[in-house]
């Protein structure tokens, strides 16, 4: 600290406790001030790290898109929401308060480890794909549809008996 300027500190952008004695070191090294290269525990705070998550550098969340960029630490958006775009809608949301929290658990479908849904299983939706529903595409049964003005891949039908698809 007697040669650089603790960035951070005069912002108050992460709190002492996150490096206790003011050890710059808790996160970054003398290669450079990327904070990737460095030892921080991530687990200890309240967001894990898990699947592609750990792969990212720490600017990939903490440093905004701005001009200049702003690092944010404490307060952060948290939900995949928050930073993953989807095109789903509302329709996999839970109900609003005070039935639920609004929310979408994105790890019903998806893992960390990348969008692709390579674990799901139908079987245990409210339709069961069987016989020559097996073979069909996701695409012919799940169509782009509008709800409440914007396009969705409509994966939650109000009817799903035969004759609704089925003239
Ligand atoms: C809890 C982890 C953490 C601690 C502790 C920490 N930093 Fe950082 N610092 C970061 C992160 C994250 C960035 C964003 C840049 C990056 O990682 O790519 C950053 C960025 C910086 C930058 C700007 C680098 C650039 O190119 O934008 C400087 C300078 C810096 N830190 C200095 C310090 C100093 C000096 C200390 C000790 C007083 C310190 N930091 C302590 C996490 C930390
Ligand atoms: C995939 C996104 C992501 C990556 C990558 C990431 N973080 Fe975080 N980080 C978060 C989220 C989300 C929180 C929780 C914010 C909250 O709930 O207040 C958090 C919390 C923190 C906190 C605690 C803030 C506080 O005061 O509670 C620190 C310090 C921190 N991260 C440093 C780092 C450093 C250093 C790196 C790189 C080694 C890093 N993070 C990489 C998303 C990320
Ligand atoms: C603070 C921001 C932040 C939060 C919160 C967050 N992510 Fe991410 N996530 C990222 C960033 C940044 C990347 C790397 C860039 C990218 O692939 O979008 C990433 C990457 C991913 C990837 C890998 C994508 C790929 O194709 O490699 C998956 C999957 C993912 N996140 C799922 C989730 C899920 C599920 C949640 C909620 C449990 C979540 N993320 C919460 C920031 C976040
Ligand atoms: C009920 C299951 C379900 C839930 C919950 C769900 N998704 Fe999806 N998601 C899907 C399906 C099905 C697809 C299309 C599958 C495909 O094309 O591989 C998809 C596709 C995606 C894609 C595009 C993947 C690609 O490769 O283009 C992203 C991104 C995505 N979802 C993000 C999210 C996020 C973020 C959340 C939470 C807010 C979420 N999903 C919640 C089922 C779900
Ligand atoms: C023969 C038609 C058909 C095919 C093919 C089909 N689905 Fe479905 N799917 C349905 C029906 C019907 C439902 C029940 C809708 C509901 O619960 O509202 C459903 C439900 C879903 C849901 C919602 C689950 C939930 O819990 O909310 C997802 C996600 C989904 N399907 C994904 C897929 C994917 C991915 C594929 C391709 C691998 C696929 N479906 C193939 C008919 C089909
Ligand atoms: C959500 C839409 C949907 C629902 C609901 C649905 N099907 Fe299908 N079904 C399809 C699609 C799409 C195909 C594939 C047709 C194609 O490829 O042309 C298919 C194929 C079939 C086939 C094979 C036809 C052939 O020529 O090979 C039969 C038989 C069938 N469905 C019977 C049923 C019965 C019985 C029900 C009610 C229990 C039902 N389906 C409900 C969408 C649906």
């Amino acid at each position: 600290m007697d040669c650089h300027d603790d960035v951070h500190k005069t912002a108050s952008e992460i709190d002492v406790k996150w490096y206790p004695n003011q050890d710059c070191q808790t996160c970054h090294l003398t290669e450079s001030w990327s904070a990737s290269s460095g030892k921080f525990e991530h687990s200890k705070t309240k967001f894990q790290l898990k699947g592609k998550h750990q792969q990212q550098d720490c600017r990939a969340c903490h440093l905004s898109d701005d001009e200049p960029p702003k690092r944010t630490f404490a307060g952060l958006p948290n939900t995949c929401a928050d930073c993953h775009e989807h095109g789903h809608g509302n329709q996999f949301a839970s109900p609003l308060p005070p039935k639920g929290d609004g929310l979408t658990d994105c790890t019903r479908c998806h893992s960390l480890d990348g969008w692709a849904m390579t674990d799901f299983d139908h079987d245990k939706t409210r339709f069961k794909l069987e016989g020559k529903h097996a073979e069909t595409a996701c695409q012919k049964c799940h169509l782009p549809t509008v709800v409440d003005g914007s396009t969705v891949v409509l994966y939650r039908m109000e009817s799903f008996e035969c004759v609704v698809c089925h003239k």
